[in-house]
């Protein structure tokens, strides 16, 4: 197989090969997507292979990125790839959550399932496959969290050292542990993510370390199989919505580069709608899809959803290409209304962190202004574990959640724990 760099700037569209250790065109500056040839092949033996693979104990069979290796750009036997068996995440049905929104119905595709606990696990067992094929030693990332926990597992499974950049207070304690407990060097660093993230930059550069952000195509490879993942899922029926949070937008690039995959081989024979949900308080990509003009970072972004606390989201250009190919839409939600949905789809058995709340936020509004309709079919993706932050959590429910401006939202669906004496009958009483 021939994998290259191309750089999807159409007035540069320089290639390179794919092993390059570049992140963005070194002519233009430009984004780059991974191309590999020949192109994913046809839709009749593949699905039939693809869906045999489940039976199948061969550990990258049982992975649900590398059972579809024919979409990605590495060796067609997968050989060398960093697996934790990741993917494999449920659709699930939540009745409550629907009618809370107006809707008939919502599936959610729950990438909390992965090893460790969100959808970076798809990509980063890519990332990492290709860190180890290019021979590098050491990989990092700037990080809201989850990406650094991801990279931590896999950098650990593969035997590379990884280092971890985040912003110092804001992050969770379930994703800084996480990244502890798999051994990353960890540094704390006093500014925001956009910021980290030119730093980083630097240091990979001079370093020689390898960068394990979503700007690293070969990540967005891995991210790309959750919508083959879900179409296989559905029997190949195509969802009227796909909706999900945006943060750094490099999910979002990679779930539209899947469905245009899948589309142009013939898997599919039309594309869902892609609704991106982003925090009210960091929400570029919204003004710039809604209002128009010049893409403009937020300088400051606030939100308790600290993992789409991002204000200059380096893969805006792919994602506006992905809106404007899916007729989709773009929605921003206040913090009130992440920590009611949240709540939500926690009281459905499901639950979630923040970030990922945004998606029932967003179509609860989506419906009310008529963009959704009631009967219309839903796959919501839930990007993180309700482990994630467990502490924004027990603040909600007990009424001591403050949003990033101080005011105190209200713990509309809240459920405080009973302190009680260790006394049977008024504890019966209590209940009764
Ligand atoms: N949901 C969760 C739980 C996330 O961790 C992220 C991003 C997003 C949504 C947004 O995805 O950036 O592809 O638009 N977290 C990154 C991190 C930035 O560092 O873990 P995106």
């Amino acid at each position: 197989m021939k994998s290259e760099l191309l750089c999807i700037n159409q007035t540069c569209g320089a290639i390179y090969p794919g092993t390059d250790v570049i992140y963005n065109c070194p002519k233009c500056g430009g984004l780059l997507e991974s191309a590999f040839y020949p192109p994913v092949g046809s839709p009749i033996a593949l699905r039939k292979v693809w869906r045999e693979r489940r039976l199948c104990n061969r550990p990258l069979d049982q992975s649900g990125v590398w059972r579809y290796r024919e979409m990605l750009p590495f060796d067609e036997a997968g050989a060398g790839a960093v697996t934790l068996r990741e993917g494999n995440t449920p659709l699930l049905s939540a009745p409550k959550a629907a009618s809370y929104a107006s809707l008939d119905a919502i599936i959610f595709k729950h990438q909390g399932f992965n090893p460790t606990g969100s959808f970076k696990d798809n990509g980063m067992t890519c990332g990492v496959t290709q860190a180890v094929r290019l021979g590098m030693k050491r990989v990092a990332c700037v990080s809201t969290g989850n990406t650094s926990a991801s990279m931590a597992a896999y950098a650990a499974a593969a035997g590379l050292e990884p280092l971890i950049f985040i912003p110092n207070g804001n992050i969770s304690y379930g994703k800084l542990a996480q990244a502890l407990e798999y051994g990353a060097r960890t540094f704390q660093v006093e500014a925001n993510f956009d910021q980290i993230l030119a730093l980083v930059r630097v240091l990979a550069e001079r370093l020689g370390i390898y960068l394990l952000n979503s700007i690293n195509p070969f990540r967005i490879e891995g991210q790309k199989t959750i919508m083959a993942e879900m179409l296989d899922q559905r029997d190949w029926s195509v969802p009227d919505w796909v909706v999900l949070p945006g943060g750094n937008l490099g999910n979002i690039s990679a779930f539209g580069k899947g469905l245009r995959e899948l589309h142009s081989a013939g898997f599919i024979s039309r594309l869902p709608r892609i609704a991106v949900v982003q925090a009210e308080g960091a929400a570029p990509f919204y003004d710039f899809i809604n209002k128009g003009g010049e893409f403009r970072a937020v300088g400051h972004p606030e939100t308790l959803a600290t993992a789409i606390k991002i204000g200059d989201p380096v893969s805006w250009p792919k994602a506006k290409s992905v809106i404007e190919a899916t007729n989709g839409v773009v929605e921003r939600v206040t913090e009130q209304e992440i920590a009611d949905a949240k709540a939500i789809i926690g009281a459905s058995g499901i639950g979630c962190e923040p970030a990922s709340a945004a998606t029932l936020a967003g179509l609860r509004k989506l419906k009310a202004a008529g963009i959704v309709k009631a009967d219309a079919d839903i796959v919501a993706v839930l990007t993180g574990n309700v482990l994630k932050d467990p502490d924004y959590i027990y603040r909600y429910h007990t009424g001591k959640l403050d949003a990033p401006t101080g005011e105190r939202l209200k713990s509309t669906f809240g459920n405080e724990p009973t302190v009680v004496p260790n006394d049977a009958d008024k504890i019966a009483s209590l209940i009764a």
